[in-house]
């Protein structure tokens, strides 16, 4: 065994007892607990199942098996797709019927929610071949968060504060359908290089609220994105918040989850000191991280609305000078709009009246036997002997103001007489 530390390594990592069974020129064959082959790990290189599925290469192993990157040779150019294969690491009798509820219960949620969502991948196959049982989803073509979250860097606040509303928009939908997802994780949220959205991946820890196994209090999560209530097998839709919660935290300081402290007192994690922050986002954060799971925010959608009505509220209040002057230039273009309106109405007005005096003017020096229409309303409307006064005396005083006297210049002078005394 020393002559492989690396397996040796490895294997311990996942695997409580090791036992050697054989030694040969090609090397050492293991058993595992759960009689297990060390040889199993990767069985599926290169192996193609269901006829269909040809496997490429290793992508992880957890809790429940191996995933492998495939290619699906029955579609055109043979599209990437992923593949799970059930093999869970702890064999225990108690444990393996809920692994493998936890295994089909991730291919059902796929399929539920993979086909209404566009960043949850979607479920290909789920099947039992030669005894054993896989689950094909679409392969996400982009990387781990854990390649831009990564320890010793920080994140800028505005960095953090859309990643974790692209994180908890998907996790509203997954919310609204009562599912948790219990391994909110930078490993299992994915950054799609097509469009750069979050896809939300392994969905073999969720529960279903009010689905209970079978008596058995089981934990499951990761330490550091798990909150106690989770811990202690009493999951809420609330856990997955705390999960996001600390991703943020984790990307703002630069620090791992368990390199944070927690108050003793109180048992909430204490980071505040260790980056600059906006209070209002700072708040925010830690509502989501309350120790007490019916002190934070309840569901995906309540904590999105605060990050956006709480730090909407804030951005508007630092913007609120640029708000101001814009304000201010609104009420200056509206005083010179009703300014240039006053000077039109104005000279509107004043080349109507000069239009008017000017007609009425022309209208005085027409032939005083000719019908003008002042004439006419004279005539008909006031007392002829006055009419005739008044209007013989502006023909008379027109004519004599342009030296020309003409035939009723008497009727003329009497006018003047009884006018101008
Ligand atoms: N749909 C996918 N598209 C692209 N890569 C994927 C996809 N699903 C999983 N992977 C890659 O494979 C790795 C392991 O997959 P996954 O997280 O589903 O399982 P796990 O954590 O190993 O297992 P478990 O379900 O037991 O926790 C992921 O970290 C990711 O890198
Ligand atoms: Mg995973």
């Amino acid at each position: 065994m020393s002559q492989n530390p690396l397996v040796r390594k490895k294997l311990r990592s996942r695997f409580e007892t090791v036992k050697l069974l054989e030694s040969g020129g090609s090397g050492n064959t293991y058993l595992l607990s759960g009689a297990r082959r060390k040889t199993h790990e990767y069985s599926l290189a290169k192996k193609t199942l269901r006829n269909r599925f040809e496997i490429v290469k290793h992508l992880g192993s957890g809790g429940s098996g191996d995933t492998y990157l495939a290619v699906d040779l029955d579609l055109p150019g043979r599209p990437h797709c992923v593949v799970k294969h059930f093999h869970p690491k702890d064999t225990d009798p108690a444990v393996l019927p809920i692994a493998k509820s936890l295994f089909d219960r991730e291919a059902e949620v796929l399929y539920q929610l993979g086909n209404d969502h566009d960043q949850i991948p979607r479920l290909f196959a789920h099947f039992n071949e030669d005894g054993d049982f896989y689950l094909v989803q679409e392969f996400i073509d982009g990387h781990a968060l854990t390649q831009e979250i990564v320890p010793g860097h920080r994140l800028s606040e505005n960095a953090v504060l859309n990643l974790l509303k692209d994180i908890l928009e998907v996790l509203s939908f997954v919310h609204q359908n009562n599912i948790i997802h219990r391994d909110i994780k930078p490993q299992n949220l994915m950054r799609r290089y097509s469009d750069q959205k979050i896809v939300l991946i392994d969905f073999g820890s969720i529960k279903k609220i009010g689905a209970l196994g079978a008596g058995l209090t089981i934990s499951v999560g990761t330490p550091g994105y798990m909150p106690s209530e989770q811990a202690k097998g009493k999951p809420q839709l609330c856990s997955d918040i705390y999960a996001v919660g600390m991703i943020g935290i984790q990307a703002l300081t630069g620090l791992i989850p368990e390199q944070l402290q927690e108050d003793p007192n109180t048992g909430e994690v204490i980071w505040r000191d260790k980056v600059q922050v906006s209070d209002a986002f700072a708040n925010v954060l830690d509502t989501m991280v309350r120790d007490r799971y019916n002190q934070r925010y309840q569901s995906a959608a309540e904590a999105l609305q605060a990050l956006n009505s709480d730090l909407g509220l804030s951005q508007l209040s630092q913007s609120a000078g640029i708000n101001q002057n814009t304000d201010d230039t609104y009420l200056l273009t509206y005083r010179n709009f009703l300014l240039l309106l006053g000077i039109g109405l104005g000279a509107t007005t004043s080349l109507i009246v000069l239009v008017l005096i000017y007609t009425f003017i022309n209208t005085g020096t027409s032939p005083p036997n000719q019908p003008t229409q002042l004439n006419n309303f004279i005539e008909k409307f006031v007392e002829p002997r006055f009419a005739n006064i008044k209007v013989n005396h502006l023909v008379a005083k027109s004519a004599s103001n342009r030296g020309v006297y003409k035939s009723n210049s008497t009727i003329a002078n009497t006018t003047k007489e009884e006018i101008e005394p």
